[in-house]
């Protein structure tokens, strides 16, 4: 496809601090390159407002290729903009039409509260992570080579598939509910589909979901709005195979 430039309005999320109240600021932008990532749409807005000595726009981003799950944004009212399983640093202005008016928002959930402009904290998905998203293995000495252990296919597939999540958060951000449910259930998955898993699987379905919920998560209304905004097409199954592991957990003796 022939590169070409268009223009742009902007309408961006400008806040402060996490005390401070917010507000939609509209920037024109001019010859924006449709082969531009929207991330670098972002870099040349933050230059032309660094030229006229405004404060550039707080937005976060790290890999720009899809894999660290930093770069979440609303775009139009979608999370990660209107291309389906596509990260805002995957998404290009070849997507938008000269003359579009685009409004960039940051996640809206309690447990993600903004710390500037577009920047939230997603430090809730750590914690989740932190109470059971591992597996505790002795590696002093007798390691098995983990091809030694046969894995039925389909089975390493769909741990392949959940391990896919990035912790972007637009599961949260897309649910009316706020619920974190998708990207808990992917975690969980993750082990409970492999043997190395199943040693502490008990354990880390409940240390998980009662962390989720400590951090101010909604509950799951089945809405499915999760898998429809995932960059990475989590399916719902992760979140039926959680339910099912937190009911084995809570009838087993070993917690
Ligand atoms: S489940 Fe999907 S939307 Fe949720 S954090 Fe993981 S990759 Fe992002
Ligand atoms: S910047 Fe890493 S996924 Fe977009």
């Amino acid at each position: 496809m022939a590169s070409k430039f268009i223009n742009v309005t902007l309408k961006v999320w400008r806040q402060k601090n996490a005390d401070s109240k917010g507000n939609i600021e509209t920037y024109q932008l001019s010859k924006v390159s449709t082969d531009s990532s929207f991330l670098e749409m972002l870099d040349q807005l933050n230059e032309q407002l660094i030229n006229e000595k405004e404060a550039p726009v707080a937005f976060d981003h790290d890999c720009r290729e899809g894999i660290c799950g930093s770069c979440s944004l609303y775009i139009d009212g979608r999370a990660h903009g209107p291309q389906t399983q596509t990260t805002t640093c995957q998404l290009h202005m070849r997507s938008f039409n000269d003359g579009d008016t685009i409004y960039i928002e940051p996640w809206r959930s309690k447990a993600f509260p903004i710390i500037k402009d577009l920047v939230v904290d997603r430090s809730a998905f750590d914690r989740v992570q932190q109470s059971g998203g591992f597996v505790s293995v002795n590696t002093s000495g007798n390691t098995m080579d983990a091809n030694a252990i046969p894995i039925p296919k389909a089975d390493a597939d769909n741990a392949f598939n959940a391990a896919t999540c990035i912790g972007c958060g637009a599961c949260v951000a897309s649910c009316k509910n706020s619920s974190a449910m998708l990207f808990v259930g992917a975690k969980v998955s993750q082990y409970a589909l492999l043997p190395q898993g199943k040693v502490e699987a008990n354990k880390r379905v409940q240390n998980m979901v009662r962390q989720m919920d400590e951090e101010g998560f909604g509950n799951c209304t089945n809405t499915g709005a999760c898998e429809v905004e995932c960059p990475k097409g989590i399916s719902l199954e992760n979140i039926a195979r959680m339910n099912r592991e937190f009911l084995k957990s809570n009838l087993s003796s070993e917690k």
